[in-house]
């Protein structure tokens, strides 16, 4: 089934989520058609001191440019750019980080965009629980998108006429045994991180650890189960990834799936959007796994 048929199926009666959601399908095809090996890195440092790829801008003027053509997005806010742009709707805010993992664009690795939908006007205050829709894509050998708006998890696969309908119900077990130990850098500093990597591998757990946020936690919902980690660390404890732009979403998806997602202590969906770029610790995946790290916390 055609993405076109399958949207208009379960969104045929909210017109205008539909067609935010068209507009979203629209960039990541975009995103997925121009990228290209051969661009190499811009003179441009994004608001986190990164030196950006050309592919981090052109993504990034890619997902803009297609929503500022919605005539009820009130903002979009990227991971790329300090502060949100009011575009002319007042119905809904798009939130999204264009080229996620973009580090392993240029050695030809998997890389990804994650996109998150909150109604309404504004963003500060709100809390992820409160999406309507979140989005997940890979750039990978092919092109899938994750995809949800409240009733479960859909895969969608990009093909030559365009984006196809692959799987829907998608379910993540209660226990999986493949893990994604991110920010391993902090078992250094970290007893109870060390003590928890230690635990899963000796219960003979499968490493499955690329540093793209999107496949890793992509691998998740595909082979239904396992566990994405990143813990803060003493000198940056709400570790490197944020709220708005990669942990909400993937939260909002891996519930969708049957699955948990938590800093630790409170649950992703329910922390409060303090600022644009704010950071959390995660641990996202099967719901066994996800108390087990936290008891592991303490
Ligand atoms: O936020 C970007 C990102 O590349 C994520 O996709 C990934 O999980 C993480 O950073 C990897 O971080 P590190 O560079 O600390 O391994």
């Amino acid at each position: 089934m055609r993405s076109s048929e399958f949207l208009n199926e379960h969104l045929g009666h909210d017109k205008d989520l539909l067609h935010v959601f068209t507009l979203v399908l629209e960039a990541i095809k975009s995103v997925s058609d121009n990228l290209d090996l051969t661009t190499g890195y811009d003179e441009t440092i994004n608001i986190h001191g990164e030196q950006q790829l050309a592919m981090d801008v052109q993504s990034d003027l890619i997902f803009q440019r297609t929503l500022c053509s919605c005539n009820c997005v009130a903002l979009v806010a990227s991971e790329e750019q300090e502060e949100a742009v009011h575009l002319n709707g007042d119905d809904y805010c798009v939130v999204y980080d264009p080229l996620d993992g973009s580090s392993l664009f240029d050695v030809n690795m998997s890389v990804g965009s994650i996109v998150g939908i909150y109604p309404g006007n504004s963003l500060i205050g709100r809390k992820p629980s409160e999406m309507v829709g979140s989005l997940i894509a890979v750039y990978g050998p092919t092109t899938t998108v994750l995809l949800s708006f409240g009733d479960g998890v859909y895969e969608l696969l990009l093909k030559e006429e365009g984006f196809i309908l692959k799987e829907e119900n998608i379910q993540v077990a209660s226990m999986g045994k493949y893990f994604a130990p991110g920010n391993l850098r902090a078992t250094k500093h970290v007893e109870w991180y060390r003590k928890l990597v230690n635990h899963w591998m000796k219960e003979g757990y499968t490493l499955r650890y690329s540093g793209g946020m999107c496949p890793d936690v992509n691998h998740i919902f595909g082979k239904g189960g396992g566990i994405f980690t990143y813990p803060g660390y003493p000198e940056a404890p709400n570790g490197k990834l944020r709220l708005l732009y990669e942990c909400g979403p993937m939260a909002y998806l891996m519930e969708q799936a049957g699955g948990k997602a938590t800093d630790g202590k409170v649950r992703i969906l329910d922390k409060t959007i303090e600022s644009l770029h704010q950071r959390t610790p995660i641990f996202i995946g099967s719901s066994g796994e996800v108390d087990e790290a936290v008891k592991f916390i303490g």
